[in-house]
């Protein structure tokens, strides 16, 4: 077979890249996790979750990091579960995580969940419900060895995670799916234009300009000229297409499209899944993010999940007044579209629901359709 582009800039990538210390350790983990959950039949679905740093130092101090809590890739895995799948979360250290995230993130401590009772730590009658809930379901995660969680920090440290646990996942062919809710750097410092120290400010401590070589006669990609900091980043190849061609050829791929204007969401989203000729894009806008997505499929077309106005979660940061603004297809009073979930019978004024309790079921029968079309598939040849 021809080396393709993409294949080179992986070739490229992994080469002048080097792995993270515990990657031997997380394929040791996930190989034992695929297996086991492979020869029990399960789906096993891989959730990337938070951001990606690009770090500017070898001995790092400074980095560029991006907005992502990891809200829906933590959420999302709790409704995976749910659904019976098992579940790889490689996310990003420190972010949100499965079950914990609903006592942490928040405006409030955890300790303000507990009080002392003769001495002892309890935790209050009011959260008593909810907190047993959640723990009843994270027991039974774990009684039943369903969750595997893996971390990064780095951009690098994510794409070799991801390449080793495709590849891993291969042998579950399309019982494989994944969920790709992180919000990956598109924009990286490559080792062999990274200075080791932390850069200095102070114009009388400037270092010279060595990078840590590898024969690159370019600058070190930031570095400081007079007062100014300069960042002259690189482009980080797209992996989607090696995910989708050569790492995991039968799995199902899910994978997200982020973006600010409403005029834009829809058609990005297109031309990912025509680039990429994946299973689905999920687009979401920053601001609604929490209230409504589009599924954009060869399957489905577009199809928009939307949370019912009376059922919101609350959002700092969310702008309410965008909801609807980028279904461009139907551009239809968003209020009366409220039916999209209520259809599923979700009576009015109840506690607020979550848009990834939506979306999980969704790909479930999604995923169900496309196992099924494998399996013709094999028997017809
Ligand atoms: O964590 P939260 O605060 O809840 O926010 C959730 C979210 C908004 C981050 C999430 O819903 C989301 O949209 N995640 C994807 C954001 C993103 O990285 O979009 P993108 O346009 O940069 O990338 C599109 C796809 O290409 C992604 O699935 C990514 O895995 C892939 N990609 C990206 C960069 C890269 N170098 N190679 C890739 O393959």
């Amino acid at each position: 077979m021809a080396d393709s582009s993409a294949q080179r800039a992986e070739s490229h990538y992994f080469t002048h890249e080097p792995p993270p210390k515990d990657l031997k350790t997380n394929t040791t983990l996930a190989r034992a996790f695929i297996t086991r959950h492979a020869d029990e039949g399960r789906r096993v679905v891989l959730v990337t979750s938070g951001g990606t740093t690009v770090p500017l130092e070898q001995q790092t101090v400074r980095y560029i990091d991006n907005f992502s809590a990891g809200t829906r890739g933590a959420t999302s895995a709790e409704y995976f579960l749910q659904n019976g799948y098992a579940v790889i979360f490689l996310h990003r250290q420190f972010s949100l995580l499965p079950y914990s995230r609903h006592y942490s993130h928040n405006t409030r401590s955890f300790l303000d969940y507990m009080k002392e009772e003769n001495g002892q730590v309890v935790v209050d009658q009011q959260h008593q419900d909810q907190m047993l809930r959640v723990l009843r379901q994270y027991t039974e995660v774990k009684r039943e060895n369903r969750l595997l969680i893996l971390s990064y920090v780095t951009i690098t440290e994510y794409l070799w995670n991801l390449r080793e646990v495709a590849q891993l996942m291969r042998p579950l062919g399309p019982k494989a799916m994944f969920y790709l809710a992180a919000a990956v750097s598109d924009f990286f410092v490559p080792q062999d234009r990274m200075v080791e120290h932390k850069i200095q400010s102070n114009e009388e401590f400037l270092q010279g300009a060595g990078a840590s070589g590898g024969g690159n006669t370019k600058p070190p990609a930031a570095r400081t000229e007079g007062k100014r900091l300069v960042i002259d980043l690189e482009p980080v190849p797209k992996f989607l297409k090696q995910l989708v061609d050569g790492w995991a050829p039968e799995a199902i791929i899910v994978s997200f499209k982020l973006e600010t204007d409403p005029s834009l969401l829809v058609k990005k989203a297109e031309y990912s899944l025509k680039k990429y000729s994946h299973h689905l894009v999920i687009g979401n806008l920053l601001a609604t993010r929490k209230w409504e997505v589009v599924f954009v499929s060869a399957l489905d077309g577009e199809k928009w999940i939307r949370v019912p106005t009376n059922r919101r979660t609350k959002s700092f940061s969310g702008m309410p007044s965008l909801v609807g603004s980028a279904d461009q297809l139907t551009k239809k009073d968003i209020e009366a579209d409220d039916s999209i979930a209520t259809e599923q019978g979700i009576p009015r004024g109840e506690p607020a629901v979550e848009i990834e309790s939506l979306i999980i079921p969704e790909i479930e029968s999604m995923h169900t359709k496309l196992i099924e079309q494998a399996e013709a598939r094999a028997r017809a040849s």
